[in-house]
């Protein structure tokens, strides 16, 4: 009887403990589940943040599957095909060697990859979010798509070239916290830095197209004829006096009541930073208000210039263009309209040293982007073939200098010297 009850007493423990073992089981099993279907979903809001659809997309082609043509001055660089099909796409890659070419630069088959991939900004990123993103892209549909070869100008379609390169160059290494500073701030870097690829359009580069310093000190953007500014100087788009909210508003709508997004930024702000979360685009913002500099109050205002009469007929021809073309949206005095014409007057957009992006905005017009926080937004028509390079050099000219503006004259030859349609 005892032994019976003891044999009762013991199977039953035993059937507890195989339910409860079948029970954890079941939860690891389904917690499996779960973290694999959230970490596709992490991938994709990760994938965004890297704009990895933007490069890896043919114009009007399947997502991801590559083709997309970048000419650089090195020549034409073919983005890969991203989806996981076994012959065309990554299908048989490993999540080693996927993390071999995001954080070192190096295809499957040991190539080294050329950094117009900008994997230089991308080793940035650390092991669980590559992960992510990885496992994000496998759960695509396979497309089987063969891209065409790069064409690649000599001497830079050598490999060896390319090790030196990187030897020079490439400073492989995932994101260091800096504990001196806030949460915030370091997720704002790492989110710049990294994934953002901020750096591969704002900072300078040297005749090898390696960036020059490791500051977004703003440079020309290599085969594309914009300019992408400092994003610490004041005098260009640097954001150290700027609030908080009007750094988030401008970069996750595209406008705010004194700047707008144009030309590759619109690109970045509709593709990639519109989808970034609340907390994310505030993080950035934190890091890039830290990242500007101050104004230096002491030189200014600025003391009335004497100009000399030639300059004053070719800015006088600049405010009849003015007048006749641009007044209806800009205003009299420059001031645009809140979130619908970015104003001019006091825009740094068109006052920095560099015409380039205020002629190209004459030139080809231009849309803001469409965003969820400005989801139709007015447009600037081109004027390219509307009146003559001479007036669009006065009228350039004009605005720089009208208003309170100080910026150097424009020459028909700059105007000429900024037309290409690349992005
Ligand atoms: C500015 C454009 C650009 C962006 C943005 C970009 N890529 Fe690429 N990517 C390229 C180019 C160009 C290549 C081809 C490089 C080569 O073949 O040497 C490439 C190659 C790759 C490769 C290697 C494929 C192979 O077959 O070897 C992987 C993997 C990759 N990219 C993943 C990504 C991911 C993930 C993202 C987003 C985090 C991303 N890329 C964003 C331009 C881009
Ligand atoms: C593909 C190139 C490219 C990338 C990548 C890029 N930018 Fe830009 N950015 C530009 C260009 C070109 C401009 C100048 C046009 C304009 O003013 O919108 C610009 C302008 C800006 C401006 C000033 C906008 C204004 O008009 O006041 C800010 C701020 C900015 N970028 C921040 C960023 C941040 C932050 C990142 C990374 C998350 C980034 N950019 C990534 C090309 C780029
Ligand atoms: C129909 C209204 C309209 C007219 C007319 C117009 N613009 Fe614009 N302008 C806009 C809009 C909208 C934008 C923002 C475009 C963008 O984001 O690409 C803009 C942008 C610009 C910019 C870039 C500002 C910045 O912050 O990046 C400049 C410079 C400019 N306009 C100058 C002119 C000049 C000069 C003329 C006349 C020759 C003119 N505009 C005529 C609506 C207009």
């Amino acid at each position: 009887m005892r032994n019976s009850n003891r044999a009762r007493l013991a199977n039953k423990f035993a059937a507890c403990i195989a339910g409860g073992l079948l029970s954890l089981m079941q939860m690891a099993s389904a917690q499996t589940l779960v973290d694999s279907d959230e970490q596709v979903q992490r991938g994709e809001y990760l994938a965004r943040a890297g704009n990895c659809m933007g490069c890896h997309t043919a114009r009007g082609g399947e997502p991801y599957a590559g083709g997309r043509k970048l000419n650089t001055p090195f020549g034409e660089f073919v983005t890969s095909n991203l989806t996981p099909d076994n012959e065309t796409g990554i299908g048989r890659w490993s999540g080693e060697d996927f993390w071999q070419a995001l954080h070192y630069g190096k295809s499957k088959d040991g190539r080294y990859l050329y950094p117009a991939f900008p994997y230089t900004e991308y080793t940035k990123v650390t092991r669980p979010d590559a992960d992510a993103i990885f496992a994000y892209l496998r759960s695509l549909p396979p497309v089987v798509q063969t891209n065409p070869p790069h064409k690649i100008s000599s001497p830079y379609d050598n490999q060896t070239l390319l090790f030196l390169w990187r030897k020079w160059y490439f400073k492989e290494g995932v994101y260091q916290l800096d504990k001196s500073k806030s949460a915030e701030w370091n997720r704002g870097n790492y989110l710049v830095q990294g994934l953002g690829h901020c750096n591969a359009c704002h900072m300078p580069r040297n005749v090898w197209g390696a960036s020059q310093d490791d500051q977004l000190t703003g440079g020309k953007i290599m085969g594309s004829y914009w300019y992408a500014p400092s994003l610490i100087s004041p005098l260009e788009a640097g954001v150290g006096e700027w609030p908080i909210e009007d750094i988030v508003e401008l970069l996750s709508t595209g406008i705010n009541s004194h700047a707008v997004t144009s030309g590759s930024m619109a690109t970045i702000v509709r593709q990639s930073l519109q989808y970034l979360s609340d907390d994310d685009i505030r993080s950035i913002a934190v890091y890039l208000q830290s990242l500007g500099e101050k104004k230096d109050h002491a030189k200014e205002p600025r003391k009335a210039r004497k100009i000399p009469e030639r300059v004053r007929q070719y800015l006088a021809l600049g405010q009849e263009v003015y007048e006749k073309h641009c007044q209806d949206c800009h205003g009299q005095s420059g001031e645009g309209k809140p979130k619908i014409y970015p104003p001019l007057a006091g825009n740094r957009s068109v006052t920095m040293s560099s015409p380039l992006n205020a002629i190209r905005s004459v030139l080809y017009g231009g849309y803001p982007p469409a965003t969820a926080g400005n989801p139709r937004p007015y447009g600037m028509p081109p004027y390219q073939h509307f009146i003559r390079d001479i007036e669009i050099a006065q009228v350039v000219s004009y605005i720089r200098n009208a208003w309170g503006n100080s910026g150097s004259l424009v020459s028909p030859d700059d105007v000429d010297n900024s037309r290409g349609n690349e992005f």
